[in-house]
């Protein structure tokens, strides 16, 4: 199987592809209202913390499973702890052997399938914001966002509870993902990746150099760099970690999906740190172009997930008054940048369900895909309908997007990414792993056990901390 499978063709390609799946609506979109409502500064130097300490690991531990076996997530689970449960048991062959054995596998087999129903819950809502985007770039292109605030809140709340334009936009998102993930790991993941993402680096600091450089954005750059610790609480802790998890794609089998497709020499600690710099490079620059324009208007950028899609067009509208032609050049910018960013991480949820598909059901590539997008379309249609068009479809007042939205993010991520750490940390033995992380003892060694404490203790007991929490246990 590993012989007909693809691999990403440069090392360039590795980390395109992969800053393309972590780099998202997560970085442009969540980032900066989760540092709005949290205090700035404060919320950014926690989240340092978070991805420092506990996303880069995390990063890694995927790395390991999935590049081990170079296999779908599921496969790569089952396989990892069936080779790291037969080493613990050494000449052990009885009966109870057997069964403890089967038992791991089957339980390591879980997380992978956990993977890929986590990740297609989250492409099917995550379509519905991307498709938002679309609307919204076609609008900027329009000239249909130019108005004050009451009509861009109106524009918003129309347009995003009415049936069927956010429901059309939302298939052609999915099925875009669809047209690349189908045409396969080199020619459609790849390539895009390789297209999108300077394009959309490039996009991202005009509108940076745009924003900071309108009157009085100092009190932006401030908000975004003068920490005001007193803001700091268990609350906050949790906010960033969560945000961390989400922007590095963590705890769903995406990065082990990814991996499977790297080569024996790619470097596994690198290219996680690099993917984890690019990431929070590319949210501090979102950051940059979105609080110093608010500042600058007047505007305090707390609004929540409106965020962008009520808060900015209007912001953008008064900066750039006396020059309406960059005002709307900036505009159009900022919708495509979001959908580019966006596409580039569909992409990745998708190809954990079609590389699961494929081949555990020994059909073609095509196929699998048409499954995972069919399951995702379902997940997809119910979040647009949910925000008003079907007021049955909400939960306690609330529509079934955001319900799905904290259900991964709070319970299904958290327990993916615990569930990799117990693995790779205790139960598969450290011969395995120490050979994957250090390419056979040829790079890495004195980082390894660094890596090995924060996998065994530190994300263990943050994981689990942030899941008993959300249960109410503590
Ligand atoms: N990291 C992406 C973002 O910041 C979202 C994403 C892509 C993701 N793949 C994922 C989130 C897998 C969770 C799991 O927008």
């Amino acid at each position: 199987m590993s012989q007909s499978r693809g691999l990403f063709h440069t090392k360039m390609g590795i980390i395109l592809a992969t800053a393309g799946s972590a780099v998202g609506l997560g970085n442009i979109w969540r980032f900066p209202y989760m540092t709005g409502q949290n205090g700035g500064a404060a919320f950014l130097m926690v989240y340092f913390l978070c991805v420092l300490l506990l996303g880069i690991p995390g990063m890694i531990s995927e790395f390991i499973v999935g590049r081990h076996s170079s296999v779908n997530a599921a496969r790569a689970y089952s396989r990892i702890a069936e080779e790291g449960v037969r080493q613990r048991l050494g000449s052990h062959k009885g009966r109870r052997a057997q069964r403890l054995v089967a038992f791991s596998k089957r339980g390591a087999a879980f997380i992978g399938i956990l993977g890929v129903i986590t990740s297609t819950i989250i492409l099917g809502f995550y379509a519905v914001v991307a498709g938002w985007c679309l609307q919204y770039l076609y609008a900027a292109i329009a000239q249909q966002l130019n108005g004050d605030n009451n009509y861009v809140t109106a524009y918003f709340n129309e347009f995003s509870t009415s049936m069927v334009r956010p429901l059309v936009w939302t298939v052609v998102f999915i099925l875009l993902t669809h047209f690349v993930v189908s045409r396969g790991v080199r020619r459609g993941i790849e390539r895009v990746s390789n297209i999108l993402m300077p394009l959309l680096f490039a996009l991202l600091l005009v509108l940076v150099v745009c924003s900071c450089a309108l009157p009085a954005s100092g009190s932006g750059i401030a908000f975004l760099f003068r920490p005001d610790f007193s803001k700091i609480d268990a609350n906050l802790f949790l906010e960033a970690l969560g945000q961390a998890f989400f922007s590095l794609s963590l705890g769903t089998a995406c990065l082990c999906t990814y991996a499977s497709y790297f080569g024996k020499k790619t470097r596994l600690a690198t290219s996680a740190f690099q993917i984890a710099l690019l990431d929070t490079l590319i949210a501090i620059l979102a950051g940059l172009m979105i609080f110093p324009a608010a500042f600058s208007v007047g505007v305090t950028p707390d609004a929540g997930p409106s965020l962008i899609f009520i808060t900015l067009p209007g912001v953008f509208r008064q900066a750039f008054a006396s020059l309406p032609l960059l005002g709307w050049l900036v505009s159009v910018f900022l919708y495509a940048l979001l959908a580019m960013a966006a596409l580039t991480s569909t992409i990745s949820m998708h190809e954990i369900g079609t590389a699961f598909f494929h081949e555990e059901l020994h059909i073609s590539r095509r196929r699998a895909a048409t499954i995972e997008t069919l399951l995702c379309l379902i997940v997809g249609v119910l979040s647009t309908l949910s925000m008003g068009a079907v007021p049955s479809l909400q939960v306690q007042g609330e529509p079934l997007l955001s319900v799905f939205d904290h259900f991964t993010a709070c319970l299904l991520m958290p327990a993916g990414a615990l569930l990799t750490c117990v693995l790779v940390g205790w139960i598969v033995p450290r011969r395995i792993v120490r050979a994957e992380f250090t390419n056979h003892m040829t790079i890495g060694k004195r980082l390894f056990p660094l890596w090995l404490f924060c996998a065994r203790f530190v994300c263990p007991l943050a994981m689990l901390a942030i899941l008993l929490h959300q249960l109410h246990i503590i």
